[in-house]
């Protein structure tokens, strides 16, 4: 026990360390960010966000941890709408494309920070056989099926339930996708579990459970810019993929069922290169997707049971950006991993605080089974059946160098 002088001291002491820690942010200024972010208190807040054309009501929540990362998620498309992440002087910024307001998400959205599912990527011609019965599914890409169809998990209304930990802020959102919908078999209850966690990792856990035998293939389908959204292109980030092998594409960007090594090609990101260092070479494949636009085949694919504790001999991307110094690292216990430049990007949109996203602005990372998956009997199978459970989970984890 403290006697009542000795109280009396600390006190003072916890004074004087307060006082002079206030003084010290107060000197740097906004200018000279203090070198690491501030500590911040554990929290989910809810606000409201708008309604639909439908007029079915949109939450958005904030998530916070306590190194003051921020995630801002809305239960319309579970879209992640902003991530807040410190750079290498502690200083916070967006890193994630995407627009202020709804409105902008339900014109016009090429899957901004989306859950994507039921299907992932393509299904070649909308069509897949299972059990002897052919489904037709809804083509919204040409011939092609993309992302789960015309009113895909990316367009839906998600139902919503936060939650706090003793190391992190979450958000639960719910989904039951009817028999038919897109075109699918199968009653499919699906949760997406968003976790900001006191590591900087944002993990996505995904699950889903069905009544009739079905196809499913989730992911989540952010346009990141580790310098800051709208600030540049991504051509100098340098990243690292853990992947021998990726799945080549005809010019509908439907795999052809190969899977290729990137020895000697400008698919080879075992080793961190600049993003653009090779991506207007003369490549039938890059000419095919306009620059990266292709699944790699992961080397590791870890247990959801490692992911959902810690990320350690797991990892599938890292991702460096040099000025800002951020880090983004990807675990996944997917096969595979979509790796987009934001080549369809064209400057028509204007996203967060007026920014104009050009040509690879920002590029995405959609850990994944691979596409075409229930056309391509070699590839692992993308089926589930009443009774089983399909699981996924994937981290996004922030770091500075
Ligand atoms: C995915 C696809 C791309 C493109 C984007 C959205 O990543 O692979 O071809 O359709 O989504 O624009």
């Amino acid at each position: 026990m403290l006697s009542k002088k000795n109280f009396v001291c600390l006190a003072a002491v916890l004074l004087i360390m307060a006082m002079m820690f206030c003084s010290c942010t107060k000197r740097d200024g906004d200018e000279k960010p203090s070198p690491k972010p501030q500590r911040a208190e554990l929290s989910v807040e809810k606000q409201d966000f708008g309604t639909t054309a439908d007029g079915e009501a949109v939450e958005l929540y904030t998530l916070t941890n306590s190194n003051g990362l921020k995630a801002k998620i809305m239960t319309y498309g579970g879209i992640l709408v902003s991530l807040e992440a410190p750079d290498r002087n502690g200083k916070l910024a967006d890193v994630v494309l995407g627009y202020e307001t709804l409105d902008g998400y339900v014109r016009n959205n090429p899957y901004f920070g989306a859950i994507v599912g039921r299907y992932a990527n393509r299904i070649a011609n909308g069509e897949f056989t299972l059990d002897g019965t052919k489904y037709s599914l809804a083509k919204n890409n040409g011939e092609n099926h993309l992302h789960g169809g015309i009113k895909g998990f990316d367009k839906v209304v998600w139902t919503a339930e936060p939650f706090k930990e003793e190391d992190a802020a979450g958000l639960k959102l719910t989904y039951l996708s009817k028999d038919g919908e897109e075109g699918y078999p199968g009653n499919l209850a699906c949760s997406v579990t968003y976790t900001l966690t006191n590591d900087n990792g944002l993990k996505i856990s995904f699950d889903a459970q069905t009544d009739k035998a079905t196809v499913v293939n989730l992911s989540h389908h952010s346009y990141f810019n580790l310098a800051g959204q709208g600030d540049g292109n991504i051509l100098g980030h340098r990243l690292m993929i853990n992947a021998d092998r990726f799945t080549p594409v005809d010019a509908g960007l439907i795999p052809t069922g190969e899977l290729r090594s990137v020895k000697g090609t400008p698919m080879d990101f075992t080793q961190p290169f600049a993003i653009g260092a090779r991506i207007d070479e003369d490549d039938e494949q890059l000419k095919y997707g306009g620059g990266y636009d292709h699944n790699w085949v992961l080397n590791k694919t870890p247990a959801a049971s490692l992911l959902r504790s810690k990320t350690a001999g797991a990892l599938a991307v890292r991702v460096y950006e040099p000025t800002s110094g951020r880090v983004m690292e990807v675990y996944t216990t997917e096969p595979g991993v979509q790796f987009y430049a934001g080549n369809f990007l064209d400057g028509s949109i204007t996203g967060k605080d007026n920014k104009i996203y050009k040509h690879r602005y920002g590029f995405c990372l959609e850990p994944q089974h691979f596409p075409d998956s229930p056309n391509k009997p070699n590839f692992p199978s993308v089926v589930l059946r009443p009774g089983q459970r399909y699981t996924h989970i994937t981290v996004y984890k922030f770091s500075v160098r």
